[in-house]
């Protein structure tokens, strides 16, 4: 059979570590897909710079999307990342030529992604995008064929390996979020602008994703409540141990008689449950289905090789004659789906308040949590400060959000707090 010659448009991280895979393992690779793999042609910005690979007889292209219509080759792969051009431009131009595209580009497809699947769809090419979340685990395949009879009610998990090993190292070294910020950004697992990380909006773009696929929807990114993980002090990390927690910046997705609720945001996760257990810069993800029941997926989110390995799973589909829709179900028939928002949301939470430590300030948190109906489940205040700042720390039971939110405000008001109350979902799996 006539080779598959690949072009790829982006040599960084991802891009050589591919372009590297096609062009020393080639052969083995051919072998179990049946197919020969040839690195035909490639496009970064700097032509000059060493990607560690044998350029010889690929050729180049100063502009990714001349690549990605050249008649050279039969698959591209974007592997430049952003959500707009040329990234979008490149995939579009080699859709429109009729060549399937695999990307890791999470940003892209949660802006455009039904738009693009339209376009593979209408000429029956591939777009496929198994990097796009989690890195080396192969979710988007679980989900889309291993799983593909289940109703899938519920997919969440640890989706940004920097935030996880932030927090990680937090609750190990005692330091602070800052701190342990920098630290990474020094190692290379934080970017140095990490606000899409650590803001969630990373995480969100994934969760997008997996939902549209959980779910056989289309993307929704503009319906994800999205927060952070900024707030979180040693402290909190500290009473969560002591509570039975740890916290983890999770992505949940979860289909409920009113629609899908989507949520980003740092959660206490029950010790001995497997999200607490996943340190570092692992990624996991849990998809509950009605036949297979709870399924667990753990493994390296990003770097070179875990994220080469899913694009290349990819690749070796498209080697092997397989297509599937990019989202489970045809593009034609996926819609955007009814959002819940946040404020519909029930739960029980953790809360912290820094008080100013006199007589009667207790009193006044319950009334203000009381008059919301929301009632305490358990309360911690260890240190005593007289006249001095302290924190107290509570569990609640489960309270819905709008009410939880009337009654921090109240509690704001009163002047009672030094600073805004730190609130912290709990989540029981
Ligand atoms: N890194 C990971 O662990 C990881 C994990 C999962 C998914 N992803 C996704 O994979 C994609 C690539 O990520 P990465 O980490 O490999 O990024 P990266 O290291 O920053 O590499 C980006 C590459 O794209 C090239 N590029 C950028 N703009 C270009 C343009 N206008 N024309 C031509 N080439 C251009 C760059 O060229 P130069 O090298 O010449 O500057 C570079 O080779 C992104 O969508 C990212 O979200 C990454």
């Amino acid at each position: 059979m006539k080779a598959l010659r690949v072009g790829i448009a982006g040599l960084g991280t991802v891009g050589a570590s591919v372009a590297r895979i096609v062009v020393e393992q080639g052969e083995a690779l051919s072998a179990r897909c049946g197919r020969r793999l040839e690195l035909k042609a490639v496009s970064a910005r700097d032509k000059r710079k060493d990607r560690g690979f044998g350029m010889a007889g690929v050729e180049w292209f100063d502009d990714p999307v001349t690549l990605a219509r050249s008649a050279d080759i039969d698959l591209f792969a974007e592997l430049m990342g952003g959500e707009g051009d040329p990234a979008k431009a490149a995939v579009e131009a080699a859709l429109q030529r009729g060549v399937p595209v695999v990307t890791a580009n999470k940003a892209l497809l949660a802006h455009h992604g039904v738009e693009l699947a339209n376009a593979a769809e209408s000429k029956d090419l591939a777009l496929n995008f198994e990097a796009a979340v989690a890195g080396g685990i192969p979710i988007i395949k679980a989900l889309r064929e291993g799983l593909g009879a289940n109703r899938i009610s519920r997919v969440y998990g640890i989706l940004n390996g920097t935030c996880n090993y932030i927090l990680t190292t937090m609750e190990a070294s005692g330091r602070s979020f800052e701190d342990v910020l920098a630290e990474a950004q020094r190692l290379g697992y934080a970017e140095a602008d990490p606000t899409f990380d650590i803001g969630g909006m990373d995480t969100a773009h994934k969760l997008s994703l997996l939902a549209a696929v959980a779910f056989s929807n289309a993307p929704a990114l503009d319906g994800i409540h999205v927060e952070g993980i900024e707030r979180i002090t040693p402290l909190d990390i500290k009473f969560a141990h002591e509570f039975g927690f740890r916290i983890k910046l999770l992505g949940l997705a979860t289909r409920t008689a009113n629609g899908v609720e989507q949520r980003v945001h740092p959660a206490m996760v029950p010790l001995g449950t497997p999200l607490a257990d996943v340190d570092g810069v692992f990624n996991a993800v849990v998809a509950e289905g009605d036949l297979v029941g709870k399924s667990v997926y753990e493994g390296r989110g990003a770097g070179a090789g875990p994220t080469a390995s899913a694009v290349m799973a990819d690749v070796l589909d498209i080697a092997r004659g397989v297509r599937l829709s990019a989202f489970g179900s045809p593009a034609s028939r996926i819609q955007r789906p009814k959002i819940v928002p946040i404020s519909e949301h029930s739960g029980a939470c953790y809360l912290r308040f820094t008080v100013i430590d006199r007589p009667g300030v207790i009193a006044v948190l319950s009334r203000c949590l009381a008059d919301q109906a929301i009632s305490i489940e358990s309360m911690l205040q260890r240190s005593r400060s007289p006249g001095g700042a302290v924190p107290v720390v509570m569990i609640t039971h489960e309270a819905e959000e709008s009410a939880m939110a009337k009654a921090l405000s109240a509690v704001v008001a009163t002047g009672i707090v030094m600073e805004q109350p730190c609130m912290v979902r709990i989540e029981r799996f």
